[in-house]
């Protein structure tokens, strides 16, 4: 047993998707979050500076007293999860589009898949395709400009659905029966996406599958924390506080007071 937190990052508010799933399913535990917006978006710059960053806020974090780390970010555990691992020994879970489950779910056999052009060009997600590809056409669709509007806390406007629209479009019309939700921001989009597909085709992120899997390595490490400790958040950005502080309440079910970080 043990009540310290649990250290939560993204390149800016779209882990927030993920601690959503974390805070759900271990409401016990004290969750530290830092969205590191003064280098938002991720998904278009190199992997070395990714890994350079990721470094620095996990180091921060366990400075906090972090006693595990959630990378909420697939592009991030692309580019830095093995590195992080590599210098910290304390679990440390990463994102991964949803390629396994997905594949087992179409009936198309065509899967489309949604993330940013540092998720699809990375060698982790080269192998999961690989693994898990098999017989079905997986078709990927770089999405950028994607990550801002949520950023923006624009999660329906006239924008966000025309730039949607055109990601979605060519995957539709190839079939696609199953869309991966690659990266942590996108299921702040499943309303608006709902509108622009048809029914029958399935939206698949692995949010609650990270949760999920965050609770049995604390479980397995015996480092859950213990039923008389209170739950107490922290946020922090590395961007603006007040631009953070508007876009919570959309994207964050309980209350934030968001802290200044330089790092
Ligand atoms: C980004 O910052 O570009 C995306 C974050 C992610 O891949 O989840």
């Amino acid at each position: 047993m043990n009540c310290s937190p649990i250290g939560v990052f993204d390149s800016g508010l779209g882990g927030l998707s993920v601690l959503n799933e974390i805070r759900q399913q271990l409401p016990r535990e004290s969750l530290l979050y830092v969205a590191d917006c003064g280098y938002v978006p991720y998904g278009d710059k190199p992997p070395e500076l990714i890994r350079q960053r990721s470094r620095q806020i996990a180091a921060f974090l366990l400075a906090q007293g972090a006693k595990a780390l959630v990378v909420a970010c697939n592009t991030a555990t692309a580019a830095a999860i093995n590195d992080l691992r590599s210098c910290y020994d304390l679990p440390i879970i990463g994102m991964e589009p949803a390629v396994k489950p997905a594949t087992q779910a179409t009936r198309s056999g065509v899967v489309g898949v949604l993330a940013t052009t540092g998720t699809l060009q990375s060698a982790k997600f080269a192998a999961l395709l690989d693994r898990f590809a098999g017989d079905v056409e997986v078709i990927t669709q770089p999405c950028p400009g994607l990550v801002e509007c949520v950023e923006r806390g624009e999660l329906h406007s006239p924008a966000t659905r025309a730039l949607l629209q055109r990601y979605v479009a060519p995957l539709l019309a190839a079939g696609c029966d199953t869309l991966i939700l690659g990266c942590t921001h996108y299921p702040f989009l499943r309303p608006l996406l709902a509108e622009l597909v048809p029914a029958d085709v399935a939206l698949i992120d692995t949010g609650a599958a990270v949760a999920r899997q965050l609770g049995e390595r604390l479980q397995a490490a015996d480092i859950q924390t213990a039923a008389e400790c209170a739950a107490q958040d922290a946020f922090w950005t590395t961007g603006s506080v007040a631009g953070m502080q508007q876009s919570m309440p959309a994207l964050w079910r309980g209350p934030a007071s968001v802290q200044p970080l330089s790092l």
